[in-house]
């Protein structure tokens, strides 16, 4: 049984978050908590559902000894139960999970994952679908920051 759980979301759950869950494994690796933190991800919409990572993420992350494995699933109102701590890419994943968790039950679970990064101003982790390659790397920057500040966080809370 793992101490904690973190769930990153994102919108389709092929691009910022499965590669924020392989950046922020390979950091809980390293540490040597592997055992003792769970990390997954989960996308708002499900139109991926059971996809690798998209191709152009998996490249970028490759470049940088990552390898993202994960396949693709939408998020589901008991992950808000289930899991310790949810990070979510941009302001819309945060109106969506709003919506399908009309209670605000554990909603303060539910962070923006900018909120970690120490070496970055942006508020959030742009969409890289839609744009080139330097897309993808941006996002892979801020991802590298802010799983470090994850990081951080939760070794606080681990006793
Ligand atoms: P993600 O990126 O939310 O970072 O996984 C996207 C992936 C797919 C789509 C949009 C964003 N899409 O429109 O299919």
């Amino acid at each position: 049984m793992p101490d904690f759980k973190l769930l990153f979301v994102c919108l389709g759950n092929i691009c910022r978050s499965p590669a924020a869950e392989g950046v922020m494994s390979h950091l809980v690796k390293e540490a040597g908590l592997q055992g003792r933190i769970h990390i997954d991800s989960a996308g708002t919409a499900g139109w991926h559902t059971g996809k690798h990572a998209d191709e152009r993420m998996r490249k970028a992350a490759i470049s940088r000894g990552l390898d993202l494995t994960s396949l693709a699933r939408q998020v589901m109102p008991q992950d808000l139960t289930e899991f310790d701590l949810v990070l979510v890419m941009d302001e819309q994943n945060l109106r969506d999970i709003r919506a399908i968790n009309p209670q605000g039950v554990n909603q303060q679970k539910v962070r923006l994952f900018c909120e970690f990064c120490t070496e970055h101003d942006e508020k959030e982790v742009p969409d890289p679908y839609y744009g080139g390659e330097q897309g993808f790397e941006q996002v892979l920057d801020l991802l590298e920051d802010g799983c470090a500040g994850v990081l951080r966080e939760i070794q606080t809370r681990l006793v």
